[in-house]
């Protein structure tokens, strides 16, 4: 156990930095937990953090400080692990104050809108001598069906895995504080803000590196109709990625930002020498097929997972994610998804992006 490591009678204090729609998600997710309290919350926006105040409140937690900046929370003493959960474009600097202190971090996805800042923030966190849990944040790892599919494959269901894809069709994003989303600048891109998850699940079922990133993509149809002080946002609502990875598996993201009207917001089909398994997320279902089966012989079960106490907006992956990351904190061990799993998933994307302006091929090596 660490030094820093948190026994499990003792209550964990959290503090929350950015409380505005996933900053009360996590609230709600951490009062959900045994040994748990939201001590603070910080947000630049008097009414984001009086909300934030009252869902912990009604959630039954005890006294919630607020804090119109993080680093006066930071130097309270008041907290014992932060989830920084603000805008994109804000992740580097405010992780950066909160990795010169001793407290635990999960800090929301994407890690930063650029990889310099990513690298910037790594090395922040292997220079110091602390000991701490730093969590990135990648919540669609902890998606129950998702959870299912990575299980069958490691078993070995499928056999050794040659084709990763995976679908996204979904609303087109909701109206944040300050319209922060709206463009480029701040979140990094779609492919970098949104699509980080499924770069990280891509990763993480290939068991590879990324080597190269070939996209085409666009602003089709979403927000062509609003202006922010004159500017037409510029985030593309749709596009296709293709991942190669250094042990020849091959990745395809399929992105629609316009396709509310669809069963599932995300399917993921894994297809290796022997078999293939499916997540239909949105249904929780899992099907699988195995060639030595025949053709179209194909079983499909639900998923439900029993532990998860608040469902939230994220189908429980949330409140999965703070028990693991809980865990860490209580028995000093390393985070199971670390900054470099985020600097990876931000370096996909920002390679499709790069992909799509130049209408060629990017290999990794470009990015990082
Ligand atoms: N894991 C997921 O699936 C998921 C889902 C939604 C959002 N997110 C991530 O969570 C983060 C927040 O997104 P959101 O949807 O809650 O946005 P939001 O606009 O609803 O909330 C952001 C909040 O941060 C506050 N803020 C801005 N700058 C700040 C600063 N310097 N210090 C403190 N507070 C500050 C704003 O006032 C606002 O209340 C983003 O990084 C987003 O990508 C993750």
């Amino acid at each position: 156990m660490s030094d820093s490591a948190v026994l499990d009678a003792d209550c964990v204090r959290y503090g929350v930095i950015g409380t505005g729609m996933m900053g009360v998600e996590h609230i709600e997710n951490i009062l959900h937990l045994d040994g748990t309290t939201v001590s603070a919350i910080a947000d630049t926006n008097a009414e984001r953090r009086e909300i934030g105040a009252q869902v912990a409140r009604r959630q039954g937690g005890g006294d919630v400080i607020q804090f119109a900046d993080h680093r006066t929370m930071l130097d309270s003493g008041l907290v014992d692990a932060v989830v920084i959960v603000t805008p994109n474009m804000t992740h580097a600097d405010v992780l950066s104050d909160v990795l010169a202190t001793d407290v635990h971090v999960m800090v929301e996805k994407p890690l930063c809108t650029t990889v310099a800042d990513c690298q910037r923030v790594i090395a922040a966190e292997t220079s110091g001598t602390a000991q701490r849990v730093v969590w990135m944040g990648l919540e669609y790892r902890y998606m129950p069906p998702t959870t299912a599919l990575l299980n069958e494959i490691r078993s070995g269901t499928v056999g050794n895995v040659k084709m990763v894809s995976i679908r996204e069709h979904r609303f087109p994003f909701l109206q944040k504080v300050d319209d922060w989303n709206r463009f480029n600048r701040n979140t990094g891109g779609t492919f970098v803000e949104k699509c980080c998850h499924f770069f990280d699940l891509m990763g993480l079922i290939a068991d590879a590196e990324p080597v190269r990133v070939y996209a085409s993509g666009a602003q089709d149809v979403n927000h062509l109709d609003e202006t922010y002080d004159g500017e037409i946002p510029d985030v593309l609502d749709n596009g296709f990625v293709v991942v190669d990875f250094d042990n020849g598996v091959r990745g395809l993201l399929d992105l629609c930002m316009f396709a509310e009207a669809s069963k599932n917001e995300q399917e993921i089909s894994v297809t290796g020498d022997e078999g293939k398994v499916e997540a239909m997320v949105t249904e929780s279902l899992l099907r699988i097929g195995r060639r030595a089966d025949g053709q179209h012989v194909v079983s499909e079960r639900s998923i439900t997972d029993d532990s998860i106490r608040h469902v939230g907006l994220h189908d429980g992956a949330s409140y999965l994610e703070h028990v693991d990351f809980l865990a860490a904190i209580r028995s000093g061990e390393a985070a199971k998804v670390t900054l470099l799993d985020g600097m990876t998933s931000v370096a996909i994307g920002v390679a499709a992006h790069r992909s799509i302006e130049c209408g060629q091929p990017v290999e990794m090596g470009e990015v990082i």
